[in-house]
């Protein structure tokens, strides 16, 4: 978060080996800060990692017709949590929000031959939010979908 100490040390060295080849290195004090932050995990980007993963385990119980335990409250965490960009949060992100937690919790509520098509419903509603704001995964997220 706080670039101040490597951009403290990154101009330290600057300074240090200033009579070497001053040009490269101006240039490694511009871009370091930069990549930082590229790499960062946010909160909602870790949440939805584990929505992903935990669903592929999800769709093999319900195709296999095993027990599928319990809705997973940590999905919750989708209304609160912190986001690499803010700007994702819209006005229509709380609706979009509550139809996957709904979708999601009705799989579970569900006849066990009902099932398979509540899950899809949450595939729609995990698309649904991301049409609006991030395209990227929807093809991963497309392979949920039981045929
Ligand atoms: C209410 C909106 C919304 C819903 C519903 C939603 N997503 Fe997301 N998803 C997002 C946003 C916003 C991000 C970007 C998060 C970030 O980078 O902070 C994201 C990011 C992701 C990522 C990329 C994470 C990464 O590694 O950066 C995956 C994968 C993903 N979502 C899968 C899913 C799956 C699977 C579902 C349904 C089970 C789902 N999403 C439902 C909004 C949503």
């Amino acid at each position: 978060m706080n670039k101040l100490p490597i951009i403290f040390l990154l101009t330290f060295l600057l300074v240090s080996c200033q009579n070497k080849k001053p040009a490269k290195e101006i240039k490694v004090v511009n871009e370091v800060p930069a990549s930082f932050d590229m790499y960062k995990t946010s909160e909602m980007a870790e949440l939805m990692r584990t929505m992903l993963a935990k669903n592929k385990v999800l769709k093999e119980q319900i195709v296999n017709g095993e027990d599928i335990g319990h809705f997973n409250e940590a999905y919750l965490k989708i209304h609160t949590a912190k986001l690499t960009d803010s700007s994702d949060l819209d006005e229509t992100y709380p609706a979009f929000a509550n139809h996957f937690i709904k979708a999601q919790k009705e799989i579970f509520a569900a006849s066990e031959k009902e099932r398979a098509e509540k899950f899809n419903d949450v595939v729609d509603a995990c698309i649904a939010c991301h049409k609006d704001r991030c395209t990227g995964p929807i093809p991963r997220i497309e392979k949920l979908r039981i045929q």
